[in-house]
């Protein structure tokens, strides 16, 4: 199983995945938990790059490139090998995620990105992407709350309210197009509510 988490920036994803995490080894699943940008060592010198406040100046087309290339050494690296090898896959953003964000900072490049993502992810597509969905004022409350110092915030989470918004529709539409794969869940629920749907709707392939 390969298995997707996304949503906008203080969703709750991080959290969720640790959760997951947690119920996976209760019942014995043979897993790895790996996240985008920088699941690899090549990964997290790219993800340096991208996130880093004082590289505000990235054109979008390198911007692209650089998810893209984190994205096919994480799959050639890592995921694949773990397919390959029966475990589970958890994966905090994937594919997705430069979909909606690229896709709204690039504007009319859908094509494009669509076209790179297929290369970068080797033909490794999830079976099932939870987006945890909530409002933007909520995301950026949440980080708010949790870095009191602005100075903590990387490039994405000091983008306006706008930006977020955006971004969460995003992903609402693609939610909407391949309805097959993805799981919406309401993250503005207490967490010990969304910890129980997201366990509700995995159950079924869970050994027993
Ligand atoms: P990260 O600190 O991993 O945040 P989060 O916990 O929200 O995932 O930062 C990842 C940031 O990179 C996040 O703001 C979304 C952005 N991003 C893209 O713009 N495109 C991508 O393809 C990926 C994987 C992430």
């Amino acid at each position: 199983m390969f298995i997707t988490f996304e949503g906008i920036d203080g969703c709750g994803k991080s959290t969720q995945v640790s959760r997951f995490e947690s119920t996976l080894k209760e019942r014995g699943v043979s897993f790895i938990v790996t996240s985008e940008p920088g699941g690899t060592k090549i990964g997290q010198a790219i993800r340096k790059i991208l996130l880093h406040v004082d590289n505000a100046h990235i054109v979008p087309l390198a911007e692209l490139f650089l998810y893209e290339a984190d994205r096919a050494q994480h799959v050639s690296e890592v995921i694949r090998p773990a397919l390959e090898a029966g475990k589970w896959v958890i994966c905090d953003r994937y594919s997705d995620a430069t979909t909606v964000y690229q896709g709204v900072v690039l504007g009319h490049h859908e094509k494009l990105i669509e076209q790179i993502n297929r290369e970068a992810t080797l033909g490794c597509q999830p079976d099932i992407t939870f987006l945890l969905d909530c409002p933007a004022e909520v995301g950026l409350e949440r980080i708010a709350k949790r870095d009191k110092n602005d100075k903590k915030r990387d490039r994405f989470e000091r983008k306006t309210l706008d930006f977020h918004i955006k971004i969460r529709y995003g992903y609402l539409t693609l939610a909407n197009r391949y309805k097959d794969r993805f799981r919406i869940i309401d993250s503005t629920l207490p967490e010990d509510r969304v910890a129980r749907k997201i366990r509700e709707i995995i159950s079924p392939y869970l050994p027993c």
